[in-house]
């Protein structure tokens, strides 16, 4: 059953995408005013941890593969909490009414709000991987303000992300673009289910 809803999730975001109703690659929101309070999610490893994992994942998927790259680097892990949580109902693109679908059709809709939108000590970190689904092709909005609003000068930023089919496409780029600061890298698209191995392979390939 699950197979069969990944295989209709990817026809027909091909057949979306290919009839030039994805979404728009205009990904300017108006900077949120919440305030900047601090929380950062230890792994416990270690405190002197130059590497943060950053990501918002709206239903386990990047979680997870955030998870198993904090493990193997000893990173710290921060998720980005929207403070109006996506139900099952609002992540339901086939609903032309719904939240991600109206969000999707309208760039203004997409300024979420999030619990915590900075780090603390987050100029200690030499190495930020930030973590998103693909929506429509591109970057998960939730993870933008966070983007726009720190500062990544000096620090190497590598995207991840997880689909059910696309590639990571120009998101990582759109994310750069917002950030104005960083030396952002390729990064890396996993499956919705990918494997840890699969993961721990790939953050010890880029010798960190
Ligand atoms: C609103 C929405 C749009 C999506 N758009 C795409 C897409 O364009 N391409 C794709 O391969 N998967 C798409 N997906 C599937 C998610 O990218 C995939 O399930 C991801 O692993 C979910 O990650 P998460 O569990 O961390 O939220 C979409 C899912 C949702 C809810």
């Amino acid at each position: 059953m699950k197979k069969l809803l990944s295989l209709l999730l990817s026809v027909t975001m091909v057949a979306v995408l290919l009839a030039g109703c994805g979404a728009t690659t205009d990904t300017s929101v108006t900077k949120t005013k919440q305030s900047s309070k601090t929380t950062s999610v230890r792994s416990g490893k270690d405190d002197k941890s130059k590497v943060l994992v950053i990501y918002y994942s709206a239903t386990g998927s990047t979680k997870a593969v955030a998870q198993t790259i904090a493990k193997t680097t000893g990173g710290d892990l921060f998720e980005l909490v929207p403070t109006k949580p996506y139900s099952d109902d609002d992540l339901d693109w086939t609903d032309k009414n719904s939240r991600v679908s109206k969000e999707n059709k309208d760039t203004s809709l997409r300024d979420v709000e999030l619990e915590y939108n900075s780090v603390d000590d987050f100029d200690s970190y030499d190495t930020v991987f930030i973590g998103y689904p693909i929506w429509w092709g591109i970057a998960a909005w939730p993870v933008n303000s966070f983007v726009q609003l720190n500062d990544f000068k000096g620090k190497a930023v590598i995207p991840f992300c997880t689909s059910t089919s696309s590639g990571i496409g120009d998101s990582g780029k759109l994310l750069e673009e917002q950030a104005g600061s960083g030396k952002w890298q390729e990064g890396k698209r996993f499956s919705s289910g990918a494997s840890s191995d699969e993961v721990e392979q790939w953050v010890k390939g880029l010798n960190i």
